[in-house]
């Protein structure tokens, strides 16, 4: 029998198995578009979801090659998959989606920092630096404390260190990986961080999401407000003007999350890039009309994208990371009981401390209100029930 192309669904093939590809296949389901999984282990968390699953190592040109083989496009979970092999891969005529001229800026903060400021995007002030020596002369010129981050392979914080003064100046060199640079920044004494993320279709379509407010503790996402309180909306549209501006600059195909740094005066800067659902846009499951997930897979299959407004005047979402409480299904016995409005997502990962297995939503009009609950309950799935 011959394949009837209009019953074969699309096949998207993600390399990653961790929760943005679990709640990406979440959005096929309803999509009906099928997913492919090129995970690091059979129990990981998109693994446990997904049927088709290829346990195997996302370094190697011939286990994502065959991976890639009947997908109609590939994107991904993490942005680790070496250029040479995206590269590789477009040239055997496989659809990549970031691609890999895109992607690099979001692999490498050092690349990202000279195309964003050679485009005209904010920065802060900021050098790579070959050695000691050089990276104290940079804190020395721009005044201390000094930000030194490693510019591929870091992610949560980690690679990343605030360095008080010269005797600090070595730490970012000790067991730097081969290929990697540090990145020396200006401290920005930013008041708060937001986040911008936009999204566009290979043909050019763009939506940008409402900018969220965004908490980082010890470098990790807990919590975002959306839209950001306070942001005018002259501020507003200038962060999601930027975004696309970046996203059309650099030829990004799906999410773009543009994280900023917010002076006291009300001036942003670039922190960072990602292309891929990013944890401040989780909110976009239960708060928006298409979620970022959702319209990930709009994008890279090149469909007309979906509204990125919210619902409601205020949605807040407070990540689930391991503490004390391990039985996270039972716990949400209290959860559920207390707050009939509450969405919960829980990833299926064993709690170890600090890890990310699950974020919760609130949405209302009394941002307060809202807030309070968001922050109960992740508390509560931590295992501070005083939360
Ligand atoms: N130049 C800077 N000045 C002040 N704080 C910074 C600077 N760069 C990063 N940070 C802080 O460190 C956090 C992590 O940095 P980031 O580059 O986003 O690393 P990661 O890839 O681990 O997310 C940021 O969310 C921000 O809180
Ligand atoms: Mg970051």
């Amino acid at each position: 029998m011959t394949e009837d192309r209009s019953v074969r669904p699309f096949v998207v093939g993600i390399v990653g198995g961790g929760q943005l590809a679990r709640m990406m296949h979440q959005a096929a389901i309803g999509l009906g578009v099928r997913t492919r999984l090129l995970a690091e282990g059979p129990d990981v968390s998109a693994a446990q979801v997904v049927a088709d699953v290829t346990v195997g190592d996302y370094t190697d040109p011939a286990t994502v090659e065959a991976f890639a083989a009947g997908c109609d496009v590939i994107t991904f979970d993490h942005e680790h998959v070496p250029t040479a092999i995206l590269r590789s891969l477009e040239a055997a005529g496989v659809v990549v989606r970031p691609g890999p001229d895109a992607l690099v800026h979001a692999q490498d903060k050092a690349v990202m920092r000279d195309r964003l400021t050679a485009f005209g995007a904010p920065c802060p002030v900021y050098e790579v630096v070959p050695d000691e020596a050089a990276l104290v002369a940079f804190g020395d010129r721009t005044g201390w404390p000094v930000i030194a981050k490693t510019s591929r392979g870091g992610y949560d914080g980690k690679g990343v260190w605030k360095l008080d003064g010269p005797q600090q100046a070595g730490l970012p060199f000790e067991r730097l990986a081969e290929g990697v640079q540090v990145v020396a920044e200006e401290f920005v004494d930013f008041t708060r961080e937001l986040s911008a993320l936009v999204v566009r279709s290979p043909s050019g379509q763009a939506v940008a999401y409402p900018v969220s407010e965004t908490v980082q503790r010890d470098g990790v996402c807990v919590e975002t407000t959306t839209p950001a309180p306070g942001l005018s909306e002259e501020q507003a549209t200038g962060a999601q003007h930027l975004a696309l501006s970046i996203a059309a600059e650099l030829g990004v195909v799906g999410l773009l999350a543009v994280e900023l740094m917010q002076r006291a005066d009300g001036s942003v800067v670039v922190n960072e890039l990602a292309m891929r659902p990013h944890n401040t846009g989780h909110w976009s499951i239960d708060g928006a009309h298409t979620s970022q997930f959702e319209n990930h897979l709009r994008a890279v299959l090149d469909l007309p994208l979906g509204d990125p407004t919210t619902r409601q005047p205020w949605t807040v979402m407070g990540n689930v990371l391991g503490g004390t409480e391990e039985d996270l299904p039972s716990a949400l016995l209290h959860c559920f009981a207390r707050d009939r409005r509450l969405r919960a997502h829980l990833y299926g990962k064993p709690v170890r401390p600090g890890r990310k297995v699950g974020h919760v939503t609130t949405f209302g009009a009394d941002l307060d209100d809202v807030r309070r609950r968001a922050l109960h309950a992740a508390g509560y799935l931590m295992g501070n029930p005083d939360a």
